[in-house]
């Protein structure tokens, strides 16, 4: 088992996620990068890899929060890697319903973003 806190954080390829997986890394922590479009994997591993403190790891992963497959292969990869997984941060999310009230909202669209923060975050847990 990794010797040190891993933690495992969506979103995580840009905006908050990747800041926040810059402190955690700056604070002794290893960091699991969550990444929804597989090909940026090694790109966010690229952004942070000067911010990882020796005997620790940074590890990019492709997670999709709507694909229950995608959570699971994410974890087992966690556990894989580290064998412990000691904070989840659930920061991917998206507010695709912003522009609209509740009389001219795509119903379509209010499903897609209780999709992906609701439902997808309940897939991560
Ligand atoms: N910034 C704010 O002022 C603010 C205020 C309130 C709440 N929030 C919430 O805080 C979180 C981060 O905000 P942010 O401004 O950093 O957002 P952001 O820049 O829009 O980044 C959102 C992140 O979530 C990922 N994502 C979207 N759908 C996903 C899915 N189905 N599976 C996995 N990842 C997915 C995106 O991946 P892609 O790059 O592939 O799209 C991206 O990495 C969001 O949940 C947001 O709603 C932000």
């Amino acid at each position: 088992m990794h010797d040190h806190p891993v933690a495992l954080i969506t979103g995580a390829n840009r905006g908050l996620g990747l800041h926040t997986s810059r402190q955690l890394l700056a604070l002794g922590w290893s960091v699991v990068t969550g990444v929804r479009q597989a090909d940026l994997c090694s790109q966010t591993e690229a952004a942070l890899a000067d911010a990882v403190q020796t005997g620790r790891f940074l590890m990019a992963v492709a997670l999709d929060l709507t694909q229950p497959s995608s959570v699971r292969a994410a974890v087992a990869a966690v556990q894989a890697r580290a064998g412990r997984l000691d904070a989840a941060v659930a920061n991917a999310g998206q507010f695709l319903d912003r522009a609209f009230g509740p009389l001219d909202v795509d119903p379509d669209l209010v499903r897609q973003t209780f999709d992906i923060n609701t439902l997808g975050t309940l897939n991560l847990a």
